[in-house]
C-alpha cells in the first residue's frame, strides 16, 4: 500500500511525465546531419511522411533516385540508402553533386518551382522547435 503522503507526490509525477510527453511529441522532425562533420547550421526540418503527404509526392524516385549513365532509372529506387553513399561532402569523380548542393538542389528547387515550401535559410535550419 502507498502511504497516504506520497500519493499528491506520485500523481504529480505523472501529470509531469504527461507533459513532458506532450512536448516531445510537439518538437518537430528534422534530418540526421551526423555526417557533416561540424554543421554550421541546425538540422533541416524535415517531417518525412507528413511533408510527403502534404506535398501531394507519391513518387519516392524524385528525392531517392538512382542515376545511371546521366539518366534517371524508370525501375530503381534508392531509399534503402542515405544520399551520401552516393553524395560525398566534396564533389568527386563519380559523383559531381557534393552533399550539400544535393540537398538544396533537391529540397529548394522543388519549393521554388512549386512556389510552395520555405525558401530561405531560417524556414528549414530553423532554430528552436
Ligand atoms: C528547403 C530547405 C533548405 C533551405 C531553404 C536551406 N537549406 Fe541548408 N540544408 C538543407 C538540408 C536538407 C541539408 C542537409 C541536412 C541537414 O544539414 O540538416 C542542408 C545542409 C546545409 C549545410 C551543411 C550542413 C551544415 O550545417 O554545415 C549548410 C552549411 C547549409 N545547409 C546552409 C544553408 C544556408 C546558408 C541556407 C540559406 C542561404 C540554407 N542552407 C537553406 C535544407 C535547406
Ligand atoms: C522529398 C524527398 C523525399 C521523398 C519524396 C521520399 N523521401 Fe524518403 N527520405 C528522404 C530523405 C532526405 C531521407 C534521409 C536520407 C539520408 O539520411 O541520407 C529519407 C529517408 C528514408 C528512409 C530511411 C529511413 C530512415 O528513417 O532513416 C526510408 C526507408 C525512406 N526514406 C523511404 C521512402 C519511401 C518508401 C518513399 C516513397 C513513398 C520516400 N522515402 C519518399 C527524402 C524523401
Ligand atoms: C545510388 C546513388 C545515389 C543516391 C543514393 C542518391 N543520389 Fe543523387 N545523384 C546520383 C548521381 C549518380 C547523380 C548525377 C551526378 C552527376 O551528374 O555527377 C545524382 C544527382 C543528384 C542531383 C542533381 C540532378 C537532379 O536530379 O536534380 C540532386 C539534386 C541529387 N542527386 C539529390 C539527391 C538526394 C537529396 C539524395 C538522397 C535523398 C540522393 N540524391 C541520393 C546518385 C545518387
Ligand atoms: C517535389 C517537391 C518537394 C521536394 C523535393 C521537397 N519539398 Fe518541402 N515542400 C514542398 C511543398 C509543396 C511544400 C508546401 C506544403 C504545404 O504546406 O502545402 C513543402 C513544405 C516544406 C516545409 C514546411 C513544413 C511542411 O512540412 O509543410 C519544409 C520544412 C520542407 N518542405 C522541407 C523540405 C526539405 C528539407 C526537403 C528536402 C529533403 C524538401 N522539403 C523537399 C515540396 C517539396
Amino acid at each position: 500500500m502507498m502511504s497516504k503522503a506520497l500519493i499528491p507526490l506520485a500523481v504529480s509525477a505523472i501529470v509531469f511525465f504527461c507533459l513532458a510527453m506532450s512536448f516531445a511529441q510537439e518538437d518537430h522532425a528534422r534530418l540526421d546531419n551526423y555526417v557533416f562533420e561540424k554543421p554550421a547550421m541546425p538540422p533541416a526540418l524535415f517531417d518525412h511522411d507528413a511533408h510527403n503527404e502534404k506535398a501531394g509526392i507519391d513518387d519516392c524516385a524524385i528525392c531517392h533516385h538512382v542515376i545511371e549513365n546521366g539518366k534517371l532509372s524508370e525501375f530503381e529506387t534508392s531509399e534503402d540508402r542515405p544520399c551520401v553513399e552516393c553524395h560525398g561532402l566534396s564533389p568527386s569523380a563519380e559523383n559531381a553533386i557534393a552533399l550539400r548542393r544535393a540537398y538544396h538542389l533537391r529540397c529548394k528547387g522543388c519549393h521554388l518551382d512549386r512556389e510552395s515550401g520555405p525558401i530561405m535559410c531560417g524556414g528549414c535550419h530553423s532554430r528552436g522547435v
